[in-house]
């Protein structure tokens, strides 16, 4: 199975993202966590952020909102350049229509759940979007504690992929390094976001490497075998 490890720029420097976003060259997706102080207690990029990063790297864009109203403001980041716009299903009215707006412009939508909130809030709707996020902390701020009794929700969304044969990607979001991924791999994920794991080492590119080694050594292989 791919894995895809996806650093999060909130842990880069914010007044070197250039030169931090050509740091992780070797990354699937740069994660891009949009806060608005209301979602969550904590404000970092908006549009205009996004737009200039996807201007100035080549690397593709996970954007996960953590913003109120995420209906009226989601499909603009796609627009602006966003591969991946991920909403919380927590912060919007209308999922499906916004899944539908996202992907008319052409990009991957994912539908994120906060540690509190159940699969079973969106096990009737999952199937329509391309990545199910997993938090594994409170979202907003980075460097937090993994939250391991996320593991089973983990395996949950894997065990309805398999069933109903989705294709959509599994992230797990906060507290990923080279010891919990092995967790959240061997419970399903597939995609990882990893912030301090990587800004925080003095060689990202080759934390990327590591982080990437493990999942892949951990991950499942269903896809070979049917
Ligand atoms: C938290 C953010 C995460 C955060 C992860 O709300 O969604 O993407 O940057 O940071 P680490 O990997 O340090 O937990
Ligand atoms: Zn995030």
């Amino acid at each position: 199975m791919t894995v895809r490890i996806n650093p999060s720029i909130l842990s880069a420097d914010f007044a070197n993202m250039a030169s931090d976003l050509a740091r992780i060259g070797n990354a699937d997706f740069a994660h891009v966590d949009v806060m608005d102080n209301h979602f969550v207690p904590n404000l970092t990029f908006g549009p205009q952020m996004v737009e200039r990063i996807k201007a100035t790297s080549p690397i593709p864009l996970d954007v996960h909102l953590m913003i109120a109203d995420q209906d009226r403001w989601a499909p603009g980041y796609a627009e602006l350049g966003a591969d991946s716009v991920t909403l919380h299903v927590e912060a919007t009215r209308d999922p499906i229509a916004v899944a539908s707006s996202i992907r008319a412009i052409g990009a991957r939508v994912g539908l994120a759940l906060k540690p509190s909130t159940p699969f079973s809030t969106i096990e009737e709707i999952a199937h329509r979007f391309d990545q199910i996020l997993v938090m594994t902390v409170e979202p907003g701020f980075g460097g937090q504690r993994f939250l391991a009794d996320q593991l089973h929700k983990v395996q949950q969304v894997a065990a309805f992929r398999a069933k109903t044969g989705t294709q959509f990607w599994i992230q797990v979001d906060g507290g990923i390094d080279s010891l919990t991924i092995e967790a959240a791999a061997d419970a399903g994920a597939d995609t990882f976001v990893a912030g301090s794991a990587v800004y925080g080492t003095d060689n990202p590119g080759f934390a990327i490497e590591n982080l990437r080694k493990i999942a892949r050594e951990h991950s499942h292989h269903e896809e070979h075998n049917d």
